[in-house]
């Protein structure tokens, strides 16, 4: 099994790229800006990294993001990802990255893009890795600094292919980004938005009613409402999964008791991806292969989280073709 995953082509399609910052690269670029951080250690920092909930965990992420200053940085961290992309097999990713944790430290908005850009343009001609960019507001910020950043985006409409939200979901109801939303999709931007991670199914259906997303980042709390679950699968609403993820930040108590499989059982388009691996403690395969140990999977089962993948990815249904 453990062969099968780690060859199986695979799709991410929840991945925040601040979230990709390990704490080897941290210390480098922090030498590198003068920047300094809490930590005097690796040791010290893996002590940090025990998270009781989403704000626990928030927390350390947007400090971390300090040491990122140039394009050069920017373009660091996205290849040290893509490498990992390349040792997983990871054959198309759709990446996301905060402008806010960045421009409200006076780093502007090209720095960031541009940086990341030109690691995803590098990772397509040498390792044959397809991508996109999401760009995510952040919710715990207000709306006027979202139409900012989406201001901003409009120069690099080429590079940047949905809008998401993601940061803190309780306290900041979807309704409070619906007139941004609204206009991203008038800027012909497609939308996702995390929900139903810690909020409950009744915010996956504001994110989906006022927000008109066409997938849901984490979304496994959509379990709470049994009618909910068959409408998904009816409609097969995609939900990208964090396993790893949601057992760091105490969604589920254990791997064994994660809804992953069911909902693939039920019919719903899950599909797992790895949120914030230098954080959680993986990439895509130990995803993979942590879900498929605490759970008994046919390969058929574990395939079609690929399958599915593909399904919610945001290419074209020709390039579509090339990864069937
Ligand atoms: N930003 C980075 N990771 C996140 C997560 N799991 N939930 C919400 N916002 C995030
Ligand atoms: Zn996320």
């Amino acid at each position: 099994m453990k062969q099968f995953i780690q060859d199986l082509p695979k799709v991410e399609l929840h991945l925040h790229i601040e979230g990709t910052l390990e704490p080897e690269l941290m210390f480098e670029l922090a030498a590198r800006n003068n920047i300094e951080i809490p930590f005097n250690s690796f040791a010290e920092v893996k002590d940090a990294y025990d998270f009781h909930n989403l704000q626990s965990f928030l927390d350390i992420y947007y400090q971390g993001a300090n040491v990122l200053i140039t394009e050069q940085d920017f373009f660091d961290l996205t290849w040290a990802y893509l490498l990992r992309c390349k040792n997983d097999n990871v054959v198309h990713t759709e990446v996301f990255f905060d402008p806010q944790t960045h421009t409200d430290r006076g780093i502007s908005f090209d720095t960031v893009v541009n940086g990341i850009d030109k690691a995803l343009t590098k990772a397509a001609e040498e390792f044959n890795i397809s991508s996109q960019l999401i760009m995510c507001f952040l919710r715990h910020l207000d709306e006027e600094s979202a139409f900012i950043t989406l201001e901003q985006a409009l120069a690099h409409k080429d590079k940047i292919i949905a809008v998401g939200l993601d940061s803190s979901e309780n306290g900041n109801p979807a309704s409070k980004f619906e007139r941004v939303f609204e206009k991203s999709l008038s800027e012909g931007f497609l939308t996702v938005a995390h929900a139903g991670e810690e909020g409950p199914a009744s915010s996956i259906r504001d994110a989906l009613e006022l927000l008109k997303i066409t997938r849901i980042d984490h979304g496994v709390r959509c379990s709470d409402d049994d009618h909910f679950v068959e409408e998904l699968a009816k409609l097969r609403t995609p939900l990208t999964v964090c396993p790893l993820s949601n057992i760091k930040l105490k969604v589920f108590e254990e791997m064994s008791e994660h809804n992953i499989v069911e909902l693939l059982r039920k019919g719903v388009c899950v599909t797992i991806n790895s949120d914030d691996p230098a954080y959680f403690g993986g990439y895509m395969t130990d995803n993979f292969m942590a879900v498929g140990e605490a759970h008994m999977m046919t390969k058929v089962e574990i395939a079609q989280f690929t399958f599915n993948a593909i399904e919610a990815s945001f290419i074209s249904e020709l390039e579509k073709k090339r990864l069937f």
